[in-house]
């Protein structure tokens, strides 16, 4: 076993704090058991307490040991899609305690893939709970680097930068059928045998949900490819520009985006993060095309974009 591996599941163990990659993003990571290091967690997201967590685990039998109802589509998933980028929400059972629900009666489960994940969670043997490795509201962490930037964990595993990019699928299987809470790297079209629904007006708490969420400081605006000259003409000079197409020479902050969804998804955080640093008025983000296999990248872009709440 890898001494790091060993030392990180040791600090969760006594109540500490552990940032670790995922295939997905970083998370940060603690005792999903220990009341009081998931209020460290918290506080040093900035994450309001009522919000609910993810539990993560090294099996998808530990991890379903924090259910107390596994309907028969949770297990087929789980054995399509674990170790991997999906999140289930399933009704909890007495070992999913109050503060990793935020009260509710349901909880999030994932199994991720990333072996440096999955070593720690081994190693540790409990569920660890794990939001993004970011400060409440703002984009989510892909690199080390950005974790270092932004949260005080006790370590951080390194594990280079992650390979999807955005947030796990979140399903949610916790009422009748299921539920599409959070678009990600899984689709709906590899989902399409379980007949997946969109969420109605539910009641459920999900930060991810909020309108303006993985959002950059700089106000972001979304345009459409044939509007982008046109905007930055009217804007003149402070803009930065997230695009397909090549730099504009009136632009002094211009990050060329690849057409492939994967990729873009990959680079998306970082991009984000460096146009927000460049200390520019506005963000100005070249619209992805309408197609599903955007849905993912269209969906984080969308919330980047919303504006502050007043
Ligand atoms: O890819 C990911 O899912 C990453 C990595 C670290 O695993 N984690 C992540 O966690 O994105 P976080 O906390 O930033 O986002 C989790 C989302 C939140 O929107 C939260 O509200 C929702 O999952 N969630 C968690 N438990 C829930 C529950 N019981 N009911 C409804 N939503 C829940
Ligand atoms: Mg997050």
């Amino acid at each position: 076993m890898n001494p790091e591996i060993r030392r990180a599941a040791e600090i969760l163990r006594a109540g500490g704090l552990v940032a670790f990659p995922t295939e997905t993003v970083y998370g940060l990571g603690a005792d999903a058991s220990s009341a009081s290091a998931v209020a460290r967690l918290y506080a040093a997201k900035g994450r309001p307490a009522d919000h609910p967590v993810i539990v993560h685990f090294a099996t998808t039998e530990a991890a379903f040991s924090f259910a107390r109802e596994i309907p028969p589509e949770a297990r087929k998933l789980a054995e399509r899609f674990w170790p991997g980028p999906l999140t289930l929400i399933l009704q909890r059972s007495a070992k999913a305690k109050d503060f990793v629900t935020g009260g509710q009666d349901s909880v999030g489960l994932r199994v991720p893939s990333h072996p440096v994940a999955h070593e720690l969670l081994r190693e540790f043997g409990g569920g660890v709970a794990a939001p993004s490795a970011n400060l409440f509201g703002n984009v989510s962490a892909t690199t080390a680097a950005h974790v270092r930037d932004e949260v005080k964990a006790d370590m951080l595993l390194d594990g280079g930068a992650s390979e999807i990019g955005i947030e796990s699928t979140i399903l949610d299987l916790s009422g009748s059928g299921v539920v599409l809470l959070r678009p990600g790297k899984i689709s709906r079209e590899d989902l399409e045998e379980f007949k997946v629904q969109n969420p109605g007006v539910s009641s459920l708490r999900h930060s991810g949900g909020l309108e303006r969420h993985y959002a950059p400081k700089t106000p972001a605006v979304l345009v459409p490819p044939h509007q982008l000259d046109a905007e930055i003409a009217k804007r003149g000079a402070g803009v930065a520009v997230l695009a397909f197409s090549k730099p504009d020479e009136r632009v002094d902050y211009w990050i060329r985006m690849p057409r492939d969804p994967q990729t873009y998804a990959q680079r998306l955080y970082a991009a984000l993060r460096e146009l927000d640093a460049a200390g520019c008025e506005t963000i100005l983000v070249e619209s992805p095309p309408e197609t599903t296999e955007w849905t993912a990248v269209r969906d984080r872009l969308s919330r980047a974009a919303a504006s502050p709440a007043p």
